[in-house]
């Protein structure tokens, strides 16, 4: 670990369903906290100087070879991190959690692999993925998976990805290539 990591807390009610929250238990919890915590030590961000760090918490069936050095006792193996990447051109920059997500996947993870996500930046509010990364992060994560806001101090809130995503566009609403390719070619008959 590069940073102390503070005590996280939640910053508003939460409902625990037999000790956990969202399914994640206190230690997962602790281990995603200090995870995003410390990738936003490592962001590349020059321009805006807004740290930003994300971290993916494998299922335990989808673990991969471990990523970072960490203190915490739980197996940092099961989390992906990441964080935001600037550029002098400005518009290229890139946000962590596509950063996590994307080295997530060239890892062969896909929908089904993660059971959660810790997004963490240096201020007192709660900053929640940008609508680019919600669409991006909506492509790999179940929309009952939780998303955990950490503030600078460590205190979170949390929301599902439904939530952040209501009435979202995913791969399970595109119709197989072949039903649209038919459809296209029985209205281009129609009008022939
Ligand atoms: N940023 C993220 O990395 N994630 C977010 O969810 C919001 C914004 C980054 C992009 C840019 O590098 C910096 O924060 C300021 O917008």
């Amino acid at each position: 670990m590069t940073t102390t990591s503070p005590n996280f807390s939640p910053a508003e009610p939460v409902t625990e369903k037999d000790g956990l929250i969202h399914g994640v238990s206190a230690q997962e919890l602790q281990a995603l906290g200090e995870q995003c915590f410390d990738a936003k030590t490592r962001a590349y961000c020059p321009y805006s100087l807004f740290r930003v760090g994300a971290s993916l918490l494998l299922e335990p069936t989808s673990s991969t070879a471990p990523n970072s050095t960490s203190s915490s006792t739980y197996p940092t193996s099961h989390i992906i991190t990441g964080g935001n990447v600037e550029n002098a051109s400005y518009p290229v920059g890139t946000c962590a959690e596509r950063v996590a997500m994307g080295t997530a996947v060239l890892a062969g993870h896909r929908l089904g692999s993660f059971k959660a996500v810790g997004v963490s930046t240096d201020i007192v509010d709660f900053c929640s993925p940008c609508g680019m990364c919600r669409q991006f992060l909506r492509e790999f994560l179940g929309l009952e998976t939780p998303i955990f806001m950490f503030n600078k101090e460590g205190k979170w809130i949390v929301r599902t990805m439904g939530e952040l995503l209501p009435l979202s566009f995913g791969p399970d609403v595109l119709p197989p290539r072949e039903e649209m390719r038919k459809t296209q070619e029985e209205d281009k008959a129609k009008v022939a």
